[in-house]
């Protein structure tokens, strides 16, 4: 393990009380590989690291209101291959990105700003995929190469490019903040999205350890794309910039509308309130649940595939806020709760409930 990643990374190596760290010029990394670490991983990604953007102090565009570095980020091994070509990606004013933390109400998000952005073209939105209208750029290292090369087909897509990540503030391509393209990040309420990750990671990604495992796991910020509060607050701190529109899950359930009409204005769209109401029918739960087009069926069979088993889960699987009340219980919810108000201590960013 520790020779495939010198010799992709040949810069440096020093050793450091919590494991083998690694530089790759832009970024710093280091092997997971406690046993909570590796607990972790499925048959999809079965070797993780944390990396972080090595110099941060000229490429984040505000510090905001804490002074702490920008988030780093859990990914597979294979992300190092993806990880230059992302940070330096070539960026149009014209791009949309959308940014979420995983289960954060990404595939509403995206199926929303896709169709404002396309005038309302329910037919294109019927009949092409959503992971082809939006193209999940760091797909292949997660996935593998099933997909193809992900960030490649993101550098072929049509402008305007639609784009999908979960990657931290400090990974995306440093031209964000200079092309200033329209990023649109969603939030959610990490302790329903403990929940909806759970599922997620047991179906989709294949993972066989305990319920209990994976909720210790994402406490201690080992899973996939964790950490969550910092993720969330690297965005908090640019909400005020022209091109960034911050959402939350929680305001997209209690008032679909009102998010319609700010996202609408974000893009200088405008819409009549009966294409508004026709556009939140459409972007319902139940709508979309029923849609092949947004709720990844064709996703599902390719994981089918990769992973050689039948999946029985629906991606759309229950939308509602507060349902971590059915299956956290109230000494991990408690836990939860105070690890997460520990990140946000000092800022005035609340997750909504
Ligand atoms: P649950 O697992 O809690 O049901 P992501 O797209 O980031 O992976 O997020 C998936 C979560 O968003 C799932 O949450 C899913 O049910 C929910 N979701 C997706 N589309 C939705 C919609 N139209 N309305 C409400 N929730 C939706």
């Amino acid at each position: 393990m520790v020779r495939a990643c010198i010799e992709i990374c040949p810069i440096f190596v020093t050793k450091s009380v919590g494991g083998e760290h690694f530089s790759k010029k832009m970024f710093a990394y280091k092997l997971m590989d406690s046993r909570q670490a590796r607990e972790m991983t499925t048959e999809l990604h079965d070797r993780h690291i944390e990396i972080n953007l090595s110099d941060a102090s000229t490429t984040i565009p505000v510090r905001g209101e804490l002074d702490r570095k920008p988030s780093p980020c859990v990914l597979p091994f294979k992300y190092l291959e993806y990880a230059d070509r992302i940070r330096n990606l070539t960026v149009y004013e014209d791009d949309v990105w959308v940014v979420t933390f995983p289960k954060s109400g990404t595939t509403w998000t995206q199926e929303m700003v896709w169709l404002i952005d396309h005038d309302l073209d329910y037919e294109t939105a019927g009949k092409v995929d959503l992971n082809v209208r939006t193209v999940f750029i760091e797909a292949s290292a997660v996935i593998g190469d099933y997909l193809g090369d992900t960030v490649g087909a993101v550098e072929n897509l049509v402008r305007p490019r639609h784009i999908k990540s979960h990657l931290p503030l400090a990974l995306l391509p440093e031209q964000l903040w200079t092309v200033k393209p329209k990023i649109i990040y969603c939030a959610r309420n990490p302790k329903d999205v403990a929940v909806s990750y759970m599922h997620h990671y047991r179906h989709l990604h294949g993972f066989n350890g305990t319920d209990e495992a994976f909720l210790e796991g994402l406490l201690n910020d080992q899973v996939l794309w964790c950490p969550q509060v910092p993720h969330t607050l690297d965005f908090w701190n640019v909400r005020h910039l022209d091109n960034v529109l911050f959402n939350q899950f929680e305001e997209m359930i209690k008032d679909i509308m009102g998010v319609l009409r700010k996202t609408c204005s974000f893009f200088k769209k405008s819409y009549t309130d009966e294409q508004l109401v026709k556009l939140a029918e459409h972007l319902s739960f139940d709508m979309m649940k029923r849609n092949p087009s947004a709720n990844h069926t064709q996703l599902l069979k390719t994981l089918e595939t990769v992973r050689n088993t039948t999946i029985n889960f629906s991606f759309m699987r229950k939308g509602q806020v507060g349902c971590y009340k059915d299956e956290l219980t109230p000494e991990f919810t408690q836990r939860l709760q105070e690890h997460v108000d520990r990140q946000l201590a000092g800022s005035s960013f609340q997750y909504m409930e």
